[in-house]
This record gives structure tokens, sequence and C-alpha cells, in this order.
């Protein structure tokens, strides 16, 4: 398994591009199946989850072109298979995502449950009860969803819990039903934005992307488009800290400021002085040891989850006492321990974190547990005494484009070790 071994202390500045998001890339590659002719996606990052995500889409029979390694062409004319099965799920959990479309479009999904995962037990009963309110018969046999529906009807759907993926897929369910459907409680996301902007192209009758009620006129079919995904807010945020833990300056570049609004406040909180235009973001922190900030998860527009750990090792160096409290998954600070590893003092009381800055962490062998852990320790070893070697890597090529080479070119002292 290959390592990255960083050797910290340098504060980072100069400017990065930010890619295409993950989170956006991956429903809108499953909604691709939805259509009747090829879909032309630009700003398609490489990462793992959307190389698995290609897989999935070839397994079941979509043909995939890339075009001058710029363009990704999605065929679904050749549709064959209904099924994402639990090789590729287990790797994935958003092959979920597959549900709504393959539903919809063809009347049958046989999707491999995604069981638990490293931050928390992560359950789908929203996507399937929605679907059967839509009128899908839907079973749990053998550790599948089997979901038939000749035709999905409209319905009004009113979500339990705030779910991004559970509202993609009750979306991409419902553009194709007949009739209305309403999503109430719905996710207000950007990347669910997104989607809904792609759904459009293709012909959808879509009101209300980004607020809490969604309502979709379901139509007879759709058709293939080109569209070019939005930027990461979550590597854009990434980034801005791995700045502010060096005490550095950096410009991230063909970002969407409008996205980072949470972000940035703490940033800003933290003592960054920042500056912005609508596709970039300079953050400096002029050399200055950053300040301790609390946080509390929410779903969007709040403070997201997915940046919940890069703040711990934030506030690890930070001056100051801070708590940290994870609101939407329920085991999601296992970068706690890994960052004690590295002289941080932090203890876990429940779903809250909280810290007592110390002025260097020191550099030692730490594993990263899930994506957004592996960001942070990132991170730590960025602003570590010394060399931090970050084992089980494979964890950040599923959602960070180039990150070494990114971090190199804004000075910091990172090498990936091959296994
Ligand atoms: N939930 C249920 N039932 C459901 C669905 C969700 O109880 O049927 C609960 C979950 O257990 C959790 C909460 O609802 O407590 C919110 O989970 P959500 O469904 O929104 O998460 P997700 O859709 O599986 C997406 C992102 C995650 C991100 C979360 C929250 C994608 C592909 N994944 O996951 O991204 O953390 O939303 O914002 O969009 C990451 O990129 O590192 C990542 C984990």
């Amino acid at each position: 398994m290959d390592k990255l071994e960083i050797i910290g202390g340098s504060p980072l500045s100069g400017q990065v591009r930010i890619s295409g998001a993950k989170n956006a890339a991956l429903p809108i590659l499953t909604a691709s199946l939805l259509a009747d002719s090829p879909v032309i996606l630009e700003n398609i990052p490489h990462l793992n989850d959307v190389t698995t995500t290609v897989k999935l889409l070839r397994w079941v029979g979509a043909g995939i072109t890339f075009h001058d390694g710029v363009q990704l062409e999605v065929d679904p004319s050749g549709i064959s298979r209904f099924e994402a099965p639990y090789e590729l799920v287990k790797t994935m959990r958003a092959s979920v995502l597959v549900l709504g479309p393959l539903l919809s479009r063809y009347g049958q999904a046989d999707v491999s449950l995604p069981g638990g995962c490293a931050i928390g037990a992560r359950p789908v009963n929203i996507h399937v009860n929605g679907l059967r309110s839509m009128g899908a018969d839907v079973t749990i046999d053998n550790g599948y969803i089997r979901a038939r529906a000749k035709q999905l009807r409209g319905s009004r759907l009113v979500l339990d819990t705030v779910t991004v993926t559970g509202t993609e897929n009750l979306i991409m369910a419902a553009v194709l039903a007949k009739g209305e459907s309403v999503i109430e409680n719905a996710a207000k996301e950007p990347e669910i934005v997104d989607l809904v902007e792609v759904l459009s192209k293709m012909g959808a009758v879509i009101e209300g992307a980004g607020t809490e009620k969604i309502r979709i006129q379901g139509v007879e079919s759709l058709k293939g488009i080109e569209h070019s995904i939005l930027p990461d807010r979550i590597e854009s945020s990434t980034f801005l800290v791995a700045a502010a833990i060096t005490g550095g300056c950096i410009t991230i570049k063909r970002t969407r400021t409008e996205h980072l609004k949470a972000v940035l406040d703490k940033l800003n909180e933290a003592g960054g002085k920042i500056t912005t235009g609508n596709d970039w973001v300079k953050l400096d922190m002029s050399g200055q040891r950053p300040q301790a900030v609390d946080i509390i998860t929410a779903p969007y527009p709040g403070f997201p989850t997915d940046m919940q750990a890069q703040f711990c090792a934030l506030n690890s160096v930070a001056s100051g006492n801070a708590k940290i409290t994870e609101t939407i998954f329920e085991n999601r600070f296992q970068h706690a321990l890994e960052l004690q590893r590295l002289g941080a003092d932090i203890i876990i009381d429940g779903n809250t974190a909280i810290s007592c800055g110390v002025r260097r962490l020191k550099g030692a062998p730490v594993m990263a547990t899930d994506l957004r852990a592996s960001a942070s320790l990132v991170l730590a070893g960025l602003a570590a005494e010394g060399t931090t070697t970050v084992d089980r890597i494979y964890h950040i090529d599923r959602g960070y484009e180039c990150i070494e080479e990114k971090l190199s070119q804004l000075g910091a002292e990172i090498r990936r070790l091959p296994s």
C-alpha cells in the first residue's frame, strides 16, 4: 500500500487550481444512464471513486469514451444489466446512486446493500422508502436491494433526515415517473443543484433545487447533453486549511466562492486574511499561528462534515481550546486518535472533540481510516516538525486529485512512497 511522506514545517505559498467535485461527478455520471443519447462531461476529476463509477457504468453496458483526456462521454444506448454488484459497491457506497436511474428508466435495479462504513452505519432506508412511495416493489434479499416498477408514479416524499445521495436518488427516480413528485426536507448541497442542472438540460422539469422543497414533473424521456462539473468545495476548503495550518499564503483558483461561506467564516475566525473573487480565494496567515475555532457540523449551508477532520487538525496546533461537534455521522473522529500520535491534545466526549492547541506537532507514522481523515493527517503532517508518514493513502486517492503534486507546487515537502 502506498504511503505519503511529509516533512513538515514549510508555510505553503502560491496558487493551486481546484478540480471538479467528486460528489457532483458521481451522481451526474449515474444520471447519464437516464438519457437516450450520449452525455458528454468535462471537469471530471481523476479519482478512484470516479474510476469505480466508470467501471460500474461499463458493467451495466454503457459505452465510455475519453476524448483527449478532457471529456468523458457516456453512451447509455447499450444498457443490458441492471445490477450494482457487491464487488463494486463495497469499495464505494455512492454506487447506490444507480438505484434511482436504473429503476426509473429500465424498471428494475438490483443494488448490493452498501453496509456500514468507517464513519458510521449509513443506512439507505430513506432511498428505499421513497422508491416504495413511488410505487416500486422493493425487497432486501441476499444483501441486495431488489427494486421493480413498470412505471414509477409521482409522490410526495417527506424525508425523515436530510440525505444527500438519498435526495439525488429520488430526484433521478422522479424525473421519468408519471406525474408530479415533491421532495420535502431535501438536501440543499451545491452538488444537488449541479445534478439538477444536468437533468434539466436533458429535458427534466424540476423546480426548487437548492431549497428544502423540490418539485419534479415526470417526463417521457431525456436526451444527451454536455456539462462541466462544478468545482470541488471540499478540495477548495482543504487547501485553504493547508495554508492556515502552515501559516502560509495561497490562492485557490477555479473554485466557486459562494459555496465556501461556512468554511471561510471559520477560517476568518481562525485569523486568516481572506480576499475573494467569483472563482478564486486568497488566504493569508502572515506566518501567524491560527486561533482555535468551535464548530458544529450541519447539512449545507451549515459547516460541512467533510471538513470536520481537517479543522480538528487545525485546532490541534491553534492557540486556545475548542470544541468540534459532529452531528451527521456517529463515528467520524477516528483521525483524532491518529492526531494524538503526532502530539495533539484532543479528547473525544460523545460526538464532540475537545482540543487544547499545542505549539508544534511532532512527525510520526500514522494511518488513514477514511477519505477526510486522511486529508486531516496530511495537513497535520504539513504543520508537524520532522517526518510524518501517512499509511493507507488509497483513501485520499478516492477524493483528492494529485494531492501530492498540488501540495508540492505550493512548496510542501511531500512524496509518495510506493508499496
Ligand atoms: N441517513 C439515513 N437514512 C438514509 C440515508 C441517510 O438515516 O437512507 C443518515 C445517515 O446515516 C447520516 C445522514 O443521514 O447520518 C446524512 O447522510 P447522507 O445520506 O447525506 O450521506 P451520503 O449521501 O451517504 C454524502 C457524501 C458524503 C458526505 C455526506 C454528508 C456523496 C457521494 N457522499 O453522503 O461525502 O459526507 O453526504 O454531507 O455525495 C466524502 O466525500 O468524504 C463523503 C463521505
